[in-house]
């Protein structure tokens, strides 16, 4: 263990400063049926603050309804209020601070969560929902923003002490961001200053509702990760003028759902896992049939982001999250050794909520094997590492196999 390590010493977020160095990163636990707070997800967010993380953010939340592409993922509206305030009260009672990701799905949403069409910076269609799509309206693009600051007041109500806004990953602000998604032609689009208004509205109305206590990340892409996305030069602009509205933290990611989906986690996902649990025939006749392309496998391999990373740090003075196959102390102490003031964990926390604790006490690597089970489990039932599923049937465990084989010999 290095003896300097930054790991288990405090360090601040804007006006809120956390125990240690982690953050359970927002990954979608699919645990909130009816679009409510479900005991899953409390006992799930609790663990993982008795675990010992320094804060811990719950997922995806959509700022409206039209704005869902999964039944059981969080809507903030005022009904769920007091269930958000049991769980934020049981974080910080374990001593963890409790973050809530606020988003919206744009062309991800699913018209029959949403209740309407899915909207996004343009219309089009969507294969990987699969979906058509309406472009918004100056009105609704107007309104939206103002829905994000709605969002953060009722954060504020649940007794959050932070918010992260998702502006990455393909979802609406970063639909707007990228060339890719948004071919307006108004004031909306077209050169990155245009494509950055809608993002710019979002982090006003955000930082007026976040007050002075509050602290308001922004998970920003360093890449969306496939030709005719943004890049990392263009990246490093966003990202600075996300410093210059006033985000207390970047927490710097990659990737698109709709078009570079394993960017973001890298692996392989587990196609006969994903379709076991889908219940539409249709769809699971159709991920079967073309899964392994629109999902292509990109390698694994610890700290996966990291080269990108280094040059935001040179780019921003805010403080840095980074994120992205962090698994061993050593990796941990080195990323915080380069000047990241927080590294942040998914899939490590899926496989063991108490992984900080157990660092602390000596445990060197986590026992996440990255086979992707967990999202591939997420899409339609929950999100559980294999390791934690009694029965899990014999062809799912012989992909699963599969995959840790081809993994070992990379
Ligand atoms: C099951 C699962 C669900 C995820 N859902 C989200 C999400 O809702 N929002 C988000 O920004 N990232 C999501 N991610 C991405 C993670 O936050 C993180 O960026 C990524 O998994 C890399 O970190 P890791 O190597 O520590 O897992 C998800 C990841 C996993 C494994």
């Amino acid at each position: 263990m290095k003896q300097d390590s930054k790991l288990f010493t405090p360090a601040t977020i804007g006006p809120l400063t956390l125990r240690n160095r982690t953050i359970r990163a927002a990954a979608f636990e699919s645990m909130c049926d009816g679009n409510v707070p479900t005991q899953k997800l409390f006992d799930y967010h609790t663990s993982v603050a008795a675990g010992g993380i320094g804060m811990t953010t719950i997922a995806y939340a959509s700022v409206t309804r039209n704005g869902l592409s999964f039944e059981k993922q969080l809507w903030m509206r005022p009904e769920i209020v007091p269930a958000l305030r049991r769980l934020t009260d049981a974080i910080h009672k374990e001593g963890a601070a409790a973050s809530i990701q606020l988003g919206h799905c744009g062309n991800m949403s699913h018209s029959r969560i949403a209740g309407e069409r899915p909207i996004s910076a343009s219309s089009g269609f969507n294969l990987y929902s699969p979906t058509l799509v309406r472009g918004m309206r100056t009105e609704e693009i107007e309104a939206m923003a103002r829905s994000f600051g709605d969002a953060v007041r009722l954060a504020r109500e649940a007794g959050f002490d932070a918010v992260e806004i998702h502006a990455g990953h393909g979802y609406l602000i970063s639909q707007f961001l990228s060339p890719y998604t948004n071919h307006r032609k108004d004031q909306y689009g077209g050169s990155l200053e245009n494509r950055m208004r809608f993002m710019r509205m979002v982090m006003h109305e955000v930082m007026e509702a976040a007050g002075n206590d509050l602290a308001v990340l922004v998970k920003t892409n360093m890449r969306d990760g496939f030709r005719g996305g943004i890049e990392i030069d263009e990246a490093m602009l966003i990202a600075q003028e996300l410093e210059r509205l006033g985000a207390h933290a970047l927490v710097l990611s990659g990737g698109f759902v709709s078009r570079a989906p394993m960017y973001v986690m890298r692996g392989a996902m587990p196609i006969k896992c994903m379709t076991y649990y889908m219940k539409p025939w249709w769809l699971r006749w159709g991920v079967r049939m073309v899964g392994r392309f629109m999902i292509p496998t990109i390698p694994f391999r610890e700290a996966y982001f990291l080269e990108d990373a280094r040059r935001f740090r040179q780019a921003v003075k805010i403080p840095l999250v980074y994120v992205g196959g962090m698994v061993s102390r050593q990796k941990i102490d080195e990323v915080l050794d380069e000047g990241f003031e927080f590294v942040a964990m998914a899939r490590a926390l899926v496989a063991e909520p108490d992984f900080v604790n157990r660092m602390r006490e000596g445990e060197e690597r986590c026992s996440c094997d990255h086979v992707n089970y967990c999202i591939a489990r997420m899409y339609s039932v929950d999100m559980v590492c294999h390791k934690c599923v009694k029965d899990l049937p014999c062809k799912l465990a012989r992909e699963i196999e599969k995959i840790k084989c081809a993994d070992s010999k990379r």
